[in-house]
């Protein structure tokens, strides 16, 4: 469905080389009676399609395709290039992925491939010019996934010697000269100077750490090889396959390589929404984690929609959404009943076009026993299956949504620059991801709606850009930051390190300088345990696990208490942009934020506390996370189309609200 389309769509993974064949009819005519209209299959099936090298078996997914596509389900066909099969890992034991350690990982499980492995890049280009080949025209097939979340399991970096040629290749074409390198790395220090392309290694099993450009421009590089990885299959499919969306399902908060880059070859962004593992190994105090314990951290899906959101140029689809407990955690409690309603909800408000559910029968079998599904393993329905029946009931009493609007505030997230703090933390106590969802959540508390954007995105109509960690800001988007009217805050580190991980020669912020005058002359982590005072007007407020001396002759907006330079600027601004030099904690960051946002003259509602709202076109919907119910605050007028004015644990309140001053 497009944006503008009144009604989620939804679907589910399903599996029909797990299952006899008995069952797929059965299953198609369950599926299509419950409501939904999408299945995905085959990503895991290479071994079943191709048991022998060049030995097709097409018969069983010809089957399986026309029975979920005469019931009456769109289906969405994978490429099955996550899980090689073993006689092509025993043909070509080169293709297997290579460990930081340098161990090779073997098979036995999934996503067992380098990608530079130029010999797996042949065979997943041939696998998907058959599968594209022969379902391409299929009247049945109406989008492609390729792949299965890049970067699961931590095989975005092989340290093979593929990869080893393959850097060598890519770092000649980024410096053209030796010496080129030698000076963006800095190997002057420690006597580090390479003679010659060849020379160079991957930067593993090292004895100290490597110079810290050597390993961005791994990074970067693998980040290349997934996108190159990508487009190759899509180009593929779209050939063989004309019309048909082109979707990758990308994890939540994974950074090791630019979502973006590899966004711009897709028709569609989709996501698998994972949120009690995403709790379990997030940002949350261990009090804060018990708190949401059932219902996940609130504000890191919402951050995930809003980020596939820009990564799909505005099209983003939820691929697995998880229907109960999982396996894969270090502790997997079940969701709160409500929450696969509530989930779904929530990824309709924040644009999000169609929502898969995985999976749809718990297999009974291999790694995943544990793992819900919309089913339990004796095909008798479990509580998401009766959450998705609810979903499907209330989704026709609702009005058209329309599209979402274009948010006021955007928010930075640069994958470059989550390499840099990667290799250079200063600290185990920063950790950019987190900081990331503090300051998102800061801000959804305060009722707003956001857009996640890169430095590539179009800044018109935003009136406030924040920016967390754009450590490496790039000059032209700084340009087009100045050019655009919005202002701007951004969080320590702004500007710290160049394109090549050096400090800049006029010192951090470097480019950002020219829409704030500062330098950064200090920079200290601090461990948890510590607080940092700022006072900040007739208010105090506390930070902690980054500080930073600076030197200005902007405006102190606050100011650090204490007895370590006391008086030193914390907060600085002008009428453009804004700067902290600490990590407020969240209590006082959200001051920050209504602050900021009463400068940048964007209204907000006071803190919602366990409260969310989103809108979509005419539509307000608001969650309720916490233990209480809440009063949600709608207009007097408000029209309720789900829920009502008092919202009871896990609730979810969609209403038209017409009232503009409380929309925004
Ligand atoms: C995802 C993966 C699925 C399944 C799921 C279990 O990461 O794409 O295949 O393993 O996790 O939660």
């Amino acid at each position: 469905m497009t944006d503008q389309d009144r009604r989620p769509e939804l679907g589910v993974c399903y599996y029909p080389e797990q299952w006899s064949e008995e069952k797929w009819a059965e299953d198609a005519a369950r599926m299509v009676a419950l409501g939904l209209t999408w299945v995905r299959v085959a990503e895991f099936a290479w071994a079943k399609i191709e048991p022998k090298p060049d030995h097709f078996d097409w018969a069983w997914l010809d089957r399986a395709v026309e029975t979920l596509g005469a019931a009456g389900l769109k289906v969405i066909l994978c490429t099955p290039t996550a899980a090689p099969p073993k006689w092509l890992v025993d043909l070509y034991p080169e293709i297997l992925p290579v460990a930081e350690d340098g161990t090779v990982r073997k098979f036995g499980a999934r996503r067992h491939y380098c990608f530079s492995s130029i010999r797996y890049r042949e065979e997943a280009a041939r696998i998907t010019g058959e599968i594209a080949g022969r379902y391409g025209k299929n009247p049945h097939v109406h989008a492609w996934q390729t792949d299965n979340e890049y970067g699961d399991h931590d095989t975005i970096h092989s340290y093979s010697p593929a990869a080893e040629e393959a850097f060598r290749l890519w770092l000649q074409a980024r410096y053209g000269t030796i010496d080129a390198l030698n000076e963006a790395w800095g190997t002057s220090f420690w006597s580090m100077t390479y003679q010659g392309f060849d020379q160079i290694d991957l930067p593993n099993n090292l004895v100290e750490e490597p110079s810290p450009t050597h390993r961005v421009d791994f990074m970067r590089f693998s980040s290349d090889q997934v996108k190159s990885f990508n487009k190759a299959q899509v180009e593929i499919i779209r050939a063989l396959s004309p019309g048909r969306p082109v979707t990758h399902n990308y994890m939540n908060q994974n950074t090791d390589f630019d979502h973006y880059a590899v966004g711009e070859d897709l028709d569609i962004a989709s996501w698998d929404v994972y949120p009690m593992g995403g709790l379990v190994h997030g940002r949350l105090s261990d009090a804060d984690k018990a708190r949401y314990l059932r219902v996940g951290d609130p504000d890191q899906t919402s951050f995930n929609h809003d980020l596939y959101r820009a990564v799909g140029r505005g099209r983003m689809w939820v691929m697995e959404q998880q229907p109960g407990p999982v396996n894969w955690a270090t502790s997997n409690q079940a969701p709160a009943d409500g929450m696969v309603r509530l989930w779904t909800w929530l990824a309709h408000a924040h644009g999000c076009e169609m929502v898969s559910y995985f999976r749809w029968r718990q297999a009974p079998f291999a790694q995943e026993q544990f793992h819900a599904g919309l089913l339990l393993s004796d095909s008798t329905p479990d509580q998401a299956f009766r959450e998705v029946a609810e979903v499907v009931a209330e989704a026709q009493a609702l009005p058209a949504a329309g599209p979402r609007a274009r948010a006021r505030v955007a928010f930075v997230l640069d994958y470059p620059s989550r390499w840099a703090t990667l290799t250079l933390p200063q600290g185990q106590t920063y950790r950019a991801n987190h900081i990331a969802l503090d300051w998102y959540g800061a801000l959804r508390r305060l009722g707003l709606d956001i857009d996640i954007i890169g430095q590539h995105s179009d800044l018109a109509g935003y009136d406030l850009v924040v920016a967390p960690d754009l450590v490496i800001p790039d000059p032209g988007f700084v340009r087009r930051l100045a050019a655009s009217g919005a202002k701007a805050l951004f969080g320590p580190r702004a500007g710290s390190k160049t394109e090549t991980m050096q400090t800049p020669a006029t010192l951090a912020p470097g480019p950002l300088g020219a829409l704030l005058d500062f330098r950064v002359l200090r920079v200290e982590s601090l461990p948890d345990y510590h607080g940092e005072r700022l006072v900040m007007g007739n208010r105090t407020l506390a930070a902690r696990r980054w500080r930073e001396t600076i030197e200005t002759h902007e405006k102190a907006l606050a100011r650090f208490a204490g007895d370590y330079r006391d008086g030193a600027p914390a907060f600085i601004g002008n009428d453009r942009a804004r700067y902290l030099a600490t990590l407020p904690d969240p209590g006082s960051l959200r001051e920050v934020m209504a602050d900021t946002l009463s400068w940048a003259g964007v209204a907000h509602l006071p803190d919602l506390g366990d409260l969310r709202l989103t809108r979509r076109g005419g539509l307000t919907f608001a969650f309720n996370y916490g233990p209480a119910a809440a009063e949600v605050p709608a207009p007097s007028g408000a029209r309720f189309h789900i829920g009502g004015r008092l919202l009871p644990p896990v609730g979810v309140a969609v209403w038209s609200d017409q009232d503009r001053t409380t929309s925004r």
